[in-house]
Order: C-alpha cells, then structure tokens, then sequence
C-alpha cells in the first residue's frame, strides 16, 4: 500500500533563493505529523506544491501513490489543503460559503447538502450558519475553513499553522478536532513555528529551517538526539551544598548546576541505575525531598536544533 502522503525530494526555487531544498519525508493514514519550522522555513511552499497548488523545480509528491506532476486530479480529490489566511468574502454566510465550495467541488443535489450537514456538524458550525463569514472570530473562522476543507472527504489533510493566533479555547478545540480526524483515519499534515503547540497530538514531525530538513521523527527520539543525557533534578531537606558534595562522587553523575532551590545533574543510566543512584544516595545520609527526571524544555531544543536562520 502507497503512504497517504509521499514527499521526495522537492526543490523550489525564487530566483536565487532555495525556499525548499531537497526535502522529503511521508506519513500514512491515521497519522498527525507535524511541519516544523521558523518563519520563512519553506512550509508552506511545500504544502502548496503538495496541494497541487505550486510546481516544484525537482521532486516529486504522491497522495495515496499518485503524482502531483503527472495526475494534479487525481490528488485534488484526495486531499483537503486548509491554507494559512482566511479568504475574505463580503457579505456571505457561513452556508452560503459552504455551498459555494461544496458546488465547486462538483458536488450536487442531495450529495451536497450531506456533506454540508456533516462538515458543519463535525465543526458544530450549525448555530452559525446563517452568520456572516466576516462576523465570525477567528476562531470560528478557522472552523469554517476547516470545514470548507472536508467537503469533498479527503483522506490526507494539510493544515497550514492552523493554530496561529487563536486563543487557548480555540486551540484545544482545533486539537480535538484534528485528533478526531486522524481517529477517523485520515492522514493529516499540520504545520507551526512553535514545536510545543504540536508535540502533544503528533505522531512524528519534520523540522525544517531555510528549506532544508534538520531532524524527522517522533517528539521524543528528537528530544533525544539533542539532549543524549537525561537531566534529574534533586532537592533535599539538607543544605543543598552538602547534598551535591555526597552526589558528585557517585557513579553516572555527569555536570551539576544549582537550580531555584535544589539541583539539576545530568545523569546516563536506565531507571534501574536512578533507582540505584537515590538509594546510594539516602545511605549518604541525605534526605531528598523531591527526585525527578526533568522535562526537557522543548523550545529550548528547537532553538538548539534551528540556527535561527531566516530567509
Ligand atoms: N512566490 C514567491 N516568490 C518569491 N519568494 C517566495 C515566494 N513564496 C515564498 N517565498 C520565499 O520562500 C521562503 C519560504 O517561504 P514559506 O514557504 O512561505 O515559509 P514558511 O511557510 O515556513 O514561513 C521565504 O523566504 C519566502 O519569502
Ligand atoms: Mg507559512
């Protein structure tokens, strides 16, 4: 079976200017991955050239196998792209907007109002629908364009930083909505500049910067390749001073740092050689309060992983 989604090798050039540069990754059906990338990255230009919408130079993509070189058709009717700005549209209502796209998508009698019903009911765009598209937050903007997208039952979906500018509400709402989506077994790209917005729902992601891709894979096995140590975080009812002297001169403990009112250590071992380490530890006499495997801080990573490069 082909991957929903097949990215090989595309380059996109602006005259000197590489927006994309030989990138490729893929996902399957029932998949979240995220895009990820600074401002001027090249994620929209490549979910543009997925979608059809845009030629790449070299490369090729393949929705469900087929080719958006050879059969821009048959791609099209696959795949839903919702892309990052909102088209403005004077004085229409949110089903007026809809039947519009739902007609331009050839869909007609009966087919049309089904699958108008059933997009507006998985956005719960109802209570809306005879609003004006311009009176609607962005939000609710966002669902509308969400919904325009699902039309024509695509099995892959590209989501252009959907979750941009909208408020907390309205993107755990957008969350729900496109974790919902890949329950129902569609393949969904999802792109951001902000690498903890996605971490959560994605089931593997794609960092790019000026065009080129740093890293693929899950949220964690990034994390990983960028931090190979773990970092454990300590704070004891004794003066913290005392707490590091007996720590240093245990096995596995790598670099100490003081942090708020304990510490942080780095630590190479398995959760056997943590258990070990913490009762090595209370034998020393120290008393810990609190023994924890810190979080990495994923922007902090991602800044790590990108140079900060903007084109
Ligand atoms: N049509 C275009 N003509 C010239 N340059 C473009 C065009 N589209 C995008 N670019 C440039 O390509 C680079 C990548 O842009 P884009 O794909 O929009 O990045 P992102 O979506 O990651 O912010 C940017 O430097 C942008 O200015
Ligand atoms: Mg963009």
């Amino acid at each position: 079976m082909s991957p929903a989604l097949e990215v090989r090798s595309i380059t996109k050039r602006f005259g000197d200017l590489t927006a994309v540069d030989n990138v490729t990754f893929g996902l399957e059906a029932g998949e979240i991955y995220g895009f990820i990338g600074p401002n001027g990255a090249g994620k929209t230009t490549t979910m543009r050239i997925c979608a059809t919408l845009q030629l790449p130079d070299e490369g090729d993509v393949f929705v469900e196998g087929h080719s958006v070189l050879e059969e821009p058709r048959l791609v099209r009717q696959r795949l839903g792209f919702m892309p990052d700005s909102f088209g403005a549209y004077a004085a229409t209502t949110v089903s007026e907007y809809l039947d519009f796209f739902a007609r331009a998508y050839g869909l007609r009698g009966q087919d049309r109002r089904r699958a108008i019903r059933d997009v507006m009911g998985f956005t719960s765009l109802e209570p809306l629908s005879g609003k004006l598209t311009s009176a609607l937050s962005k939000g609710m903007k966002q669902r509308l364009c969400l919904a325009k997208t699902m039309l024509h039952d695509p099995s892959t979906l590209i989501l252009d930083e959907p979750a941009s500018g909208l408020d907390p509400r309205a993107r755990i709402e957008l969350r729900e909505l496109v974790k919902a989506l890949a329950d129902m077994g569609k393949a969904i790209l999802i792109s951001s500049h902000i690498l903890s917005e996605l971490s959560e729902i994605c089931d593997g992601v794609a960092v790019i910067e000026a065009g080129r891709i740093r890293a693929t894979g899950s949220v964690e096995e990034i994390t990983k390749g960028l931090q190979p140590h773990s970092e454990i975080f300590l704070r004891t009812l004794e003066p913290i001073e005392i707490a590091e002297r007996r720590l240093v001169e245990l096995p596995r403990v790598g670099a100490v740092r003081h942090d708020r009112d304990g510490l942080v250590f780095h630590f190479e071992g398995s959760d056997e050689d943590q258990a070990e380490l913490l009762a090595q530890l209370v034998a020393t006499g120290v008393r810990p309060i609190e023994f924890a495997l810190k979080e990495a801080d994923l922007e902090d990573l991602f800044l790590r992983l990108t140079e900060g490069k903007v084109q």
